[in-house]
């Protein structure tokens, strides 16, 4: 019932907003830092067919906060030349503009969480790794219970997939605007099957700063820890981060991963203490 009064509500955004035509609705899901589909059901399918025809698309106190990180954890890559990190599986895995996946590395036990997704199709992207599923899970769970009406909107992505929306943006935007809020393929967080943009009816769907004014973006910024999410891309962090201040992109690390740097107010890069040039 919820879930059919939240499409019912998105549906009267998706005519607001009026819908857009296919060339737009195709870059928009490339532009995944700018708007989500505003299409209706119908345009979201052919896209979703299009997309699937083109897309082959984180202790304890005992132990050391890096522990789980590379054995030489503090070697970081260059923009340029990239380290391959060694921990892929990990939940605690870093990677950046510096640090990228093994080739073609994906993960194992992705599984599709049941939250509400924007679209209706069985997308790649709807996937998740099994424990950030579930954690993503309780967080809607919670968020509903308090009001809120989150909406998925990207969750996992291939290195291939990556690939198809890192190129779209450099054609549409150029490489210098794109590597400030889209990662190059093999290093997208996406890529890890822990990171997922959410977004709201409010939003009307979108990607964007002002997420952070809504309840929803608040709701977020507040509770994701407590589910093991962060922020990834917190604001005022970008030198660090590498990427623009992105409200809606939360990266699963486990609980007590996300409550110290919820509570040190840093980033992952920060909190292992990677010294290194990320800035593009
Ligand atoms: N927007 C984030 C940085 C990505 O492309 O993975
Ligand atoms: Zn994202």
């Amino acid at each position: 019932m919820k879930r059919l009064m939240l499409f019912a509500a998105l549906s009267a955004v998706l005519v607001a907003a009026g819908c857009q035509n296919q060339q737009t609705s195709q870059n928009q899901d490339t532009n995944e830092n700018k708007t989500v589909d505003k299409q209706t059901e119908n345009q979201q399918a052919e896209q979703s067919q299009q997309e699937e025809d083109t897309a082959a698309e984180e202790q304890t106190a005992e132990t050391k906060p890096d522990q789980h990180q590379d054995e030489a954890e503090d070697v970081v890559g260059s923009i340029e030349k990239p380290v391959t990190v060694d921990n892929p599986d990990s939940i605690e895995v870093v990677v950046n503009k510096t640090r990228k996946f093994p080739d073609g590395w994906q993960p194992k036990d992705l599984v599709e969480p049941d939250v509400p997704f924007y679209f209706s199709e069985h997308l790649e992207k709807r996937k998740m790794r099994k424990e950030a599923a579930e954690a993503l899970e309780d967080l809607f769970a919670a968020s509903q219970k308090d009001g809120m009406e989150l909406v998925a909107a990207s969750g996992y992505r291939s290195e291939e997939r990556q690939k198809e929306i890192y190129e779209n943006n450099v054609a549409t935007q150029g490489q210098e605007e794109t590597d400030k809020v889209s990662s190059r393929p093999g290093r997208s967080e996406h890529q890890t099957g822990l990171a997922i943009d959410l977004t709201s009816a409010e939003m009307a769907l979108a990607l964007e700063e002002t997420f952070i004014d809504t309840d929803e973006g608040k709701w977020l910024a507040e509770h994701a820890h407590e589910y093991g999410y962060i922020i990834r891309y917190p604001e005022g962090k970008s030198d660090i981060t590498g990427y623009s201040y992105e409200p809606w992109h939360i990266r699963y690390v486990g609980k007590d991963l996300a409550k110290q740097i919820y509570e040190e107010n840093t980033t992952l890069e920060e909190h292992f203490q990677m010294e290194s040039d990320l800035k593009s």
